[in-house]
């Protein structure tokens, strides 16, 4: 590497110091790129949920910033996983990825291939990388994303064959640096990070860290920003919604959070997740009450309806706590779509608590729910647990209750049939051509004939037909303004 490229000393302020490095990796792209005699590509694959995901728009800012050109195409000269370890098929996954890696690479030797995300924060991932599969040029973890161009360019100006670094907690939150949406219109925003729940089963506070609230100023001029630029819809991230503000210097809640969102000029719809019931206060009932905004959906995750089961997995609420609560978001607003998350198996789990889990599902009516069969999670208290459930027992218990989902969402879904509602146009339908596809405020699609400029807008659509889990429909009006 030309010398010319390497940094006398950078900044040791962030965001500085990496706007630094990006810098310095434009220059060394650039010139690459007058060498190939063509832009240089990158590919990002993203495991997991909405903060991986959101995750990984940061990471493309900061990969677009350096002069990478997206791609969709696995030949790309820049390579990045984004990993999710909350179950093991999501580790089998990315293995299965990184193999087919290893023989592209052979033919295409520049290729930098990257790690990041919630497995590269278990110890015995990373062993596992650095022995097996040593083509892996850079492996970092969930609390230095921000770090990717400084890394790149220790990779690409030293000596380092494979440059890792992982660390064990979040050092600061680093605001302000390149962000490269994936919608133009609505977006994701962390309000916090980590979790300090420690469900029995969960990896996510190991890999995660500990919970930290981001300060509010931040999070409203984040906003305005998004705002600004085109955006109308955004989803509130954290693990837990519900516990926003407790370990800020400031006195405020979630609740409060989400009416100052509800005053932001050009921002029309708000989704927040997730929400933990054992903390969902009535203040937060009331903000949705009062904020016209806030969407008319709750993920509530249930997890298991039976009160010994959620003692051992530290949910901290019972069956019957749940069920109230459920009847009080009834009560208090009226058509509220509900979905939820359940997991089958855990161990310990009877024939009995699955009734239970059952019988809360009949009783909620969910719209939808998202089922897992139980994942030992190593160095979780659930995993030493005694009494893990046979495998053909949970799959008998997972089919059974995936069935009884499937035909509750199917009747509760259609209960808008015949009526006209707001929908966001989100993409150009796929499948059909000349149709479109919107989301409903309670988080149901429509798929509706209309033009690929009404994107983006919101617009009235007659709910023609409900087909189980969306809805057909017909545009009943021209786009809604502000
Ligand atoms: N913070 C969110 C969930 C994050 S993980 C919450 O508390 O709701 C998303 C979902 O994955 C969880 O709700 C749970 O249903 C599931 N999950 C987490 N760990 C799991 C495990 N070890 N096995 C199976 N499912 C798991
Ligand atoms: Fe995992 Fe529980 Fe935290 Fe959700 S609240 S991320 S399930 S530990
Ligand atoms: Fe997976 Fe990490 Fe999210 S483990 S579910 S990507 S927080």
């Amino acid at each position: 590497m030309d010398s010319s490229f390497i940094m006398e000393e950078a900044p040791g302020t962030e965001p500085e110091r990496q706007l630094a490095f990006i810098h310095a990796m434009r220059e060394i792209v650039r010139v690459r790129c007058d060498e190939l005699g063509r832009p240089l590509t990158c590919r990002i694959h993203t495991f997991g949920c909405q903060m991986n995901a959101r995750d990984s728009e940061k990471l493309l800012g900061i990969l677009e910033q350096m002069g990478y050109q997206p791609t969709e195409d696995d030949d790309a000269d820049f390579v990045l996983y984004n990993t999710c370890t909350v179950r093991d098929n999501a580790n089998q996954k990315v293995y299965g990825h990184l193999g087919s890696v290893k023989s592209r690479k052979r033919k295409h030797p520049d290729m930098i291939v990257a790690l990041c995300g919630c497995m590269m924060q278990e110890p015995e991932v990373v062993e596992r990388i650095r022995k097996s599969y040593s083509f892996v040029d850079i492996v970092f973890g969930t609390h230095n994303i921000y770090r990717l161009a400084e890394l790149l360019y220790r990779r690409m100006t030293g000596s380092e064959q494979m440059v890792i670094d992982i660390w064990d907690k979040a050092r600061d939150i680093v605001e302000e640096l390149p962000v490269e949406r994936k919608y133009a219109f609505k977006s994701g925003v962390n309000i916090m990070f980590g979790c300090d729940n420690f469900c029995s089963y969960c990896i996510v506070p190991y890999v995660r860290g500990r919970e930290c609230s981001r300060r509010p100023e931040d999070i409203l001029s984040e906003i305005r920003r998004l705002a600004a630029d085109g955006v109308i819809e955004v989803m509130l991230l954290g693990q837990n919604v519900n516990s926003y503000g407790k370990n800020l210097d400031i006195s405020i809640d979630f609740a409060t959070l989400l009416r100052e969102v509800d005053q932001i000029e050009g921002i029309r719809r708000i989704r927040f997740m997730t929400s933990h019931p054992k903390d969902l206060s009535d203040d937060l009932i009331r903000a949705m009450q009062d904020c016209a905004k806030v969407c008319r959906h709750l993920h509530l995750p249930l997890q298991s309806g039976s009160s010994q089961v959620l003692k051992r997995m530290n949910r901290r609420y019972t069956k019957e706590q749940y069920l109230d609560l459920v009847e009080k978001l009834r009560r208090e607003l009226p058509g509220i779509s509900l979905t939820t998350d359940i997991i089958v198996g855990f161990p310990g789990e009877t024939e009995e608590d699955f009734q239970e889990t059952l019988d809360v599902v009949r009783k909620v009516r969910y719209d939808s729910a998202f089922t897992f069969i139980y994942s030992k999670r190593t160095g979780t208290p659930a995993a030493a647990m005694e009494d893990q459930v046979p495998d053909d027992v949970i799959q008998d218990r997972f089919n059974r209750l995936l069935d009884e989902i499937r035909q509750i969402s199917a009747e509760v879904c259609g209960r808008d049939e015949g009526t006209v509602q707001e929908v966001l146009v989100e993409n150009v339908n796929d499948h059909q051509e000349g149709y479109l596809t919107g989301r409903l405020s309670n988080n149901l699609l429509v798929h509706f004939p209309g033009d690929s400029s009404l994107v983006g807008n919101i617009v009235s659509v007659s709910l023609t037909k409900s087909m189980g889990f969306y809805y057909m429909g017909e545009l009943a009006g021209a786009p809604i303004a502000p």
